[in-house]
């Protein structure tokens, strides 16, 4: 019986990390330990652990006498929704949730076996970062996951929840993954932490307003999703998941949907208000086609003038990216370029159809904008757009303007199914501007300024705020009802299932980053 006892005895070392105490402030600070937050993550009793008696090796500082089996992570794999992933869970009750030389082996070991077998990584971050007393070693450790990022990028999902400290050379694990989560009141990101901001530069600023999970989704862009605490954070990870296959080869799954395929829905024949510049949500359209109503949104607080996410539609996932007239009218700007660009490219590498509603009065004009490199972050969306080789789909509901028009997935660009409402209006620019460039001597001399402003253009809007000339030349498919919109798009996505395309072989292209 001795041996049973020395495994029972070491196992019941690992579970309790970093001891009652230590467990009792994690919950006292509204964090769950490691150990909840994956029985949260995975189908009940599918966990199975990988090096659960792991010990570092460091023998300075007194260390030789504080080994803790599992040495401050819980990583293996399980089930999500019956699916196959991988994940750890940094444990903050030992050393802080430290990243040592072999708590850093056991992250890497997982996630070569996550790409080896097709399947998510799930990192739970909650980290006072390097261990101290490792130096390199701990760094190296660092770096070893870095690169393993880097080689599972667009091969694997990888989804990081930050539920905790992520601070220093840490942080740019989550920042190569493809979703960073963040808890909201417990979890901070930065690179150098307010001490050193108020010693280098002299400003005053808090953990929370520097790294803060709003921070980060609303500011900085950095995350994705905030959530109010550590069990709303785990089911977000679960749902996220359905959406995604478990790899680059995989097609995402399917989900049966009692949702009718050709749902007609009215109220979408006056989604577009009479008055051309006047706002209406795009959220409502996006929530009217979608099976069930269901819109899992990426990116929710940053950039609101374009919207990304995830809907079914027919029971097949799909990336929906839209702009957004009811903020910055619609306009495309630095950020939101960049924020549709990583999007538009992750669910290109994951076999994501591309669903576009476009509304876009064009680039956002200004100094700020033209100094802050529009033109090499709009190039990005471009770029996206036209590499992408998953089926694509189009709808224009109002405004198709400019450079944005042919940014916004056109045919030009290699979209399968492009459809425009009669209300669209697709033109160089708009009425105004147009009018101002082309008649500007005549209405410096007319007698009436305003009364030849208002007839001419009333005369353009006439001639080419509609999408009857994209339509004669083929650029629009197909000018269609906007309640016909989910049965178009459903029978758009049906037949371009069996799609195939693709780019030319090269090392990788240079997307203007
Ligand atoms: C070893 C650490 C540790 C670390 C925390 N601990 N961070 N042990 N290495 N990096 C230990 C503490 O000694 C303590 O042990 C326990 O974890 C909990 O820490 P507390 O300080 O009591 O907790 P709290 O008050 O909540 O503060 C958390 C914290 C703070 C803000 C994270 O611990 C902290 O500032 N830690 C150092 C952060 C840091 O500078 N890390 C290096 C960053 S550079 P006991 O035994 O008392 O429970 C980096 C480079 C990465 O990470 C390189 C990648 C390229």
């Amino acid at each position: 019986m001795n041996y049973l006892t020395h495994l029972e005895e070491l196992e019941r070392r690992a579970e309790l990390g970093g001891g009652d105490d230590r467990r009792r402030r994690q919950h006292d600070a509204g964090k769950l330990t490691a150990r909840e937050r994956i029985e949260l993550l995975f189908d009940p009793g599918s966990f199975q652990e990988m090096d659960k008696l792991v010990a570092h090796r460091c023998r300075d500082f007194g260390m030789d006498e504080q080994i803790v089996p599992g040495d401050g992570v819980v990583s293996g794999h399980g089930r999500v929704d019956g699916r196959p992933v991988y994940a750890f869970a940094q444990d903050f009750t030992v050393f802080g949730g430290s990243l040592s030389e072999t708590n850093a082996g056991k992250i890497v070991k997982i996630m070569d076996l996550a790409v080896k077998m097709g399947a998510p990584v799930v990192g739970l971050n909650d980290s006072g970062g390097a261990r101290i007393q490792e130096g390199v070693l701990s760094l190296g450790g660092y770096a070893d996951i870095f690169l393993r990022n880097t080689i599972a990028s667009g091969v694997i999902p990888q989804i990081s929840a930050i539920m905790g400290p992520c601070a220093g050379g840490a942080v740019y694990s989550p920042a190569i993954t493809d979703f960073n989560i963040m808890v909201e009141g417990t979890s901070y990101m930065f690179v150098t932490g307010p001490d050193v901001i108020r010693t280098v530069t002299h400003e005053e600023v808090t953990k929370e307003e520097l790294g803060g999970a709003m921070t980060h989704n609303a500011t900085s862009g950095v995350a994705h999703f905030a959530v109010p605490d550590d069990r709303e954070c785990l089911r977000l990870i679960r749902e996220l998941l359905s959406y995604l296959p478990g790899n680059n080869i995989d097609d995402p799954p399917r989900r049966e949907s009692s949702d009718p395929v050709d749902r007609e829905d009215e109220a979408l024949d006056r989604l577009v208000p009479e008055s051309p510049n006047q706002p209406y949500d795009m959220h409502d359209l996006v929530h009217t086609i979608a099976d069930e109503g269901a819109f899992l949104e990426v990116h929710r607080h940053y950039a609101r003038n374009i919207i990304v996410g995830f809907a079914r539609l027919g029971g097949r996932s799909v990336g929906i990216v839209a702009n957004q007239p009811a903020h910055l009218a619609g306009t495309l700007d630095i950020d939101a370029s960049v924020k549709a660009a990583r999007f538009v490219r992750f669910c290109d590498a994951f076999n994501i159809p591309l669903v576009t509603f476009e509304d876009v009065p064009g680039f956002l004009p200004g100094t700020r904008q033209e100094y802050g490199g529009i033109i090499r972050h709009g190039a990005k969306l471009l770029y996206a757009y036209a590499e992408a080789t998953v089926p694509k789909v189009t709808v224009i509901t109002r405004k198709a303007y400019g450079g944005a028009y042919c940014v916004m997935s056109s045919k030009h660009i290699r979209t399968d199914a492009n459809f425009a409402w009669p209300t669209a209006e697709i033109a160089v620019m708009g009425p105004e501007g147009a009018v101002n460039i082309l008649y500007r001597r005549e209405l410096e001399t007319a007698a009436d300024p305003a009364a030849l402003r208002a007839q001419r253009v009333a005369e353009f809007r006439e001639k080419f705020a509609n999408p009857y000339i994209a339509a004669e030349r083929g650029f629009v498919d197909e000018v269609i009802r906007p309640r016909q919109t989910r049965a178009k798009l459903i029978a758009s996505l049906t037949v371009l299932e069996s799609k195939r395309d693709k780019n030319p072989a090269r090392k990788h292209g240079n997307i203007p980053l």
